[in-house]
């Protein structure tokens, strides 16, 4: 046979398909998501994310080392208050529950990098990202409380927020404070296209935060758009975001690309609940590989461009890296 291009020739062995990956990554880039909820005595079990836990001040700190042993040092703190209401204060509180937790982390576990998520929907009684006039969440009034939010996170040890609620301005809104309060080092990592999106449904399950009526779509985007994200992530950009994310990840590779190809900033990828809930439900009925499928995941986003990956399996891609499985 004639054949002068053989793509078989590089994919013989192991060694040579290492050799010719194109797409490397390593802990470093990692990020686990964590939540902290306030009032419960022991870390419960999110029924909807199977090995997922909503965590008490102590044992945050345990699964901070977890994380640690297993090389991720950076973790996004979400806050689950005891009493909600319609300011969502227990967001800006200083001693609300993600401050306690990011203080007792930081003063255990100084090498911990730690995000906070800046948003409302988990503290307000209505659910709503942002504070409502009427039945609509009113973007200006709700700036001033997501600069307040960041600044006490900050304030608390936080090393980076990043705001997830979509209102139009917040992430200018948020340099400026911070800046004023001597904060201008704390990088800002703007879920930038955010889309309104039902692979969410098990963090509001985690979180307590599904809309009381309504639903998101005033201000997440439209699953049918790519161009509106560019927008949204230039605008971001303009206003002073250090790092752009785009969320979910798993069906947003082409927004993920797109995004990459406009920015010189670095990229960041939520694999959100329902991707995870997905595979773990399906694991567990032994329909599929739950490594192999967390792996071709996590490769799927970079692949498209992502130079960071948000995930509920980080400690686990940690370990598949170090397996030679990933990266
Ligand atoms: C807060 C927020 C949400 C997520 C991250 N930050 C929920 C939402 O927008 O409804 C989703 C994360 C996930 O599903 O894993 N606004």
């Amino acid at each position: 046979m004639e054949l002068t291009t053989r793509p078989r020739r590089l994919r013989r062995t192991e060694q040579l398909r290492r050799m010719v990956r194109e797409t490397r990554m390593d802990k470093s880039s990692l990020i686990y998501p964590a939540f902290v909820a306030e009032g419960i005595r022991e870390r419960e079990e999110i029924s909807a994310m199977p090995g997922q836990y909503r965590h008490t001040l102590d044992t945050i700190l345990t699964q901070t080392e977890t994380l640690l042993r297993a090389g991720v040092d950076k973790m996004m703190l979400f806050g689950i208050p005891a009493e909600k209401d319609p300011l969502g204060s227990q967001a800006y509180c200083s001693h609300g529950i993600v401050q306690r937790a990011m203080t007792a982390i930081k003063e255990r576990f100084p090498e911990m990098y730690l995000i906070g998520d800046v948003c409302m929907c988990e503290y307000t009684s209505h659910g709503h990202c942002g504070i409502l006039k009427g039945v609509e969440v009113d973007n200006d009034t709700t700036l001033q409380y997501l600069a307040r939010i960041a600044l006490s996170q900050v304030q608390a040890g936080a090393d980076m927020v990043a705001p997830s609620d979509m209102m139009d301005g917040r992430v200018g809104a948020i340099r400026r404070l911070l800046d004023e309060q001597g904060f201008e080092e704390v990088p800002i990592m703007s879920y930038a296209v955010k889309y309104a999106s039902s692979f969410y449904g098990p963090f509001r399950e985690a979180a307590g935060s599904a809309p009381a009526f309504g639903d998101r779509r005033s201000y997440q985007m439209d699953f049918h758009n790519v161009r509106e994200g560019l927008k949204e992530a230039a605008l971001d950009e303009a206003e002073g975001a250090d790092i752009l994310m785009v969320k979910p990840a798993l069906a947003y590779g082409d927004v993920i690309a797109k995004v990459k190809a406009q920015t010189t900033l670095p990229v960041a990828a939520y694999s959100v609940s329902g991707e995870y809930s997905m595979v773990k439900c399906a694991a567990r009925a032994g329909c599929i590989d739950e490594a192999r499928i967390a792996c071709e995941m996590a490769a799927s986003a970079y692949r498209a461009g992502a130079d960071i990956y948000l995930s509920y399996f980080a400690p686990e891609l940690a370990g598949y890296m170090d397996e030679g499985r990933l990266g």
